[in-house]
């Protein structure tokens, strides 16, 4: 009986990501079977797996963790109900196991009074040749064949893998990702970068309904809106409320820039960031009971004591209540000031939106070239990390053209292109002349057909990169561009 793990689950166990797999399966290096890849073919395409230590995949783990800004232990265990039901089913497994042992050992002993019973009154060629069947049937059963320990070691990681997280496949989008710790479906879909519906992400709404196709869910939380019983009969499941308990297929929508409606919420301020003083950030909470429904690469309209702004999200959807801005220091922005100024922690500050339609592509596999001018790396990051979490990007390449803030975050991107193998990170130098600039940078990719550019600077900045990017082969369908009023 063959053994099947997704694709993503190999990623994990092997500790390389799922596209790297995905390149060897085009390459013909690793098959699957119904997009699922069998033990043995994963023991034969990588024989030097450590199964018994998988710290190094834990350090890789952790430093990319650290360095997309998540939080590596509040979500380490899964919730103790979850918990419960994963090691009930894999004692249920454990069960269907042994009594498929003990219906085998019952098979061979009575193989075996049937081989006596065949050698009366029989030749001695007949004889020989029935005990010669018994001695081989022995042999092979107590004797494990050679990679039997390799199997069993790998088998066992999946199953402790099994236990910490359930991997999760949503229809028909087909994007994939696991569930872990106490997140429920939809936390764990935001963290990945999925971006779900949803509306009060409490129980309340309804609009995150969807439906289990297979595999197993379990209420985690309590909610108000009531699913009617047709609606249960058919699988439905509000995705704010459920976590998984096994591997799960999942019928839902995911949502465009156009899905999502403007909301008005009230935040807190967590803290003001002096980078410098030419540019902060501003981190801000938004309430467990309202959280902002937005994609990587939006923007949104902040406003304190009559004065407002519009400013580009830097922080991911992956970060869950979590909201970043960044904001030049400007005098003659009120807003600004007041950041620089007398702005502080648990002050409340209101926000619209989200707006805008710079966002991800994520139906494109192509590498990408992000070009942030100045400020303009506040939506870039955020797109960056939306695009580390989904794992699409064949590579990625930042190039970040300074303006009198300089570099600020540079250690971050430096961290990025430590963690990853398909990351590189490209400061550019503060310069006033972008055609200069931007045909440096063009000059490195003589065929640009096959990528995708992402740019954010002022509208100048934006006509000119767009120009140069075109001229060198770039297809106008490939060029997105976010617009930075900063
Ligand atoms: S998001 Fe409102 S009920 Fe789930």
């Amino acid at each position: 009986m063959s053994h099947k793990l997704p694709l993503s689950r190999v990623s994990k166990l092997i500790g390389i990501s799922r596209r790297a797999l995905q390149e060897m399966v085009r390459g013909g290096s690793l098959n699957t079977f119904d997009g699922m890849i069998e033990l043995e073919e994963m023991l034969r395409a990588f024989p030097d797996a450590k199964w018994e230590n998988d710290a190094e995949f834990r350090r890789v783990t952790e430093i990319k963790e650290k360095a997309f800004g998540k939080r590596v232990f509040e979500r380490a265990l899964p919730d103790k109900e979850v918990l419960a039901a994963r090691l009930a089913e894999l004692g249920n497994e454990y069960a269907a196991s042994q009594a498929m042992l003990m219906h085998y050992s019952q098979v061979f002993s009575w193989l075996d009074g049937k081989i006596d019973e065949l050698a009366e009154d029989q030749s001695t060629e007949t004889i020989h040749a029935l005990h010669t069947l018994r001695a081989f049937l022995l042999r092979n059963i107590s004797e494990l064949p050679s990679d039997a320990a390799k199997a069993q070691a790998a088998m066992a990681q999946e199953r402790i893998s099994k236990i910490m997280s359930a991997h999760v496949t949503i229809r028909p989008s087909g994007h994939e990702f696991f569930v872990e710790g106490s997140d429920t479906l939809l936390e764990a879909a935001l963290r990945a970068g999925v971006s779900l519906d949803y509306g009060c992400s409490n129980g309340n709404c309804g609009e995150c309904r969807a439906r289990l196709v297979s595999g197993k869910v379990m209420k985690v939380r309590a909610h108000d809106y009531v699913l009617h019983q047709d609606e249960k009969d058919a699988g439905t499941i509000l995705l704010c409320s459920c976590a998984a308990v096994d591997d799960v297929v999942i019928e839902a929508s995911v949502a465009g820039a156009h899905d999502i409606q403007e909301q008005h919420l009230e935040a807190k301020v967590k803290s003001v960031e002096v980078f410098n003083p030419d540019i902060a950030a501003l981190h801000l909470l938004t309430p467990r009971s309202q959280r902002l429904r937005f994609l990587a690469g939006q923007s949104m309209q902040l406003s304190v004591n009559g004065l407002s702004g519009y400013y580009a999200i830097a922080s991911c959807p992956c970060e869950d209540r979590h909201i970043e801005i960044q904001i030049l220091r400007s005098s003659g922005d009120a807003f600004s000031e007041l950041l620089f100024g007398s702005l502080k922690a648990n002050d409340r500050i209101e926000m619209h939106g989200p707006y805008g339609e710079f966002v991800l592509d994520d139906a494109s596999t192509r590498p990408v070239i992000f070009v942030a001018f100045g400020v303009g790396f506040a939506p870039i990051k955020s797109l960056i990390q939306h695009s580390m979490s989904l794992d699409l990007a064949e590579a990625m390449d930042l190039h970040w053209l300074a303006d009198q803030a300089g570099h600020y975050q540079t250690n971050l991107c430096r961290s990025w292109a430590d963690a990853l193998d398909n990351f590189r990170y490209f400061p550019h130098p503060h310069g006033n002349d972008v055609e200069k600039s931007v045909s440096g940078i063009v000059a490195a990719y003589p065929d640009l057909n096959s990528y995708d550019v992402y740019a954010a600077g002022t509208k100048e900045q934006l006509r000119i990169a767009k120009r140069i990017f075109l001229k060198q082969g770039l297809p106008v369908q490939q060029w997105r561009a976010g617009e930075i009023d900063q």
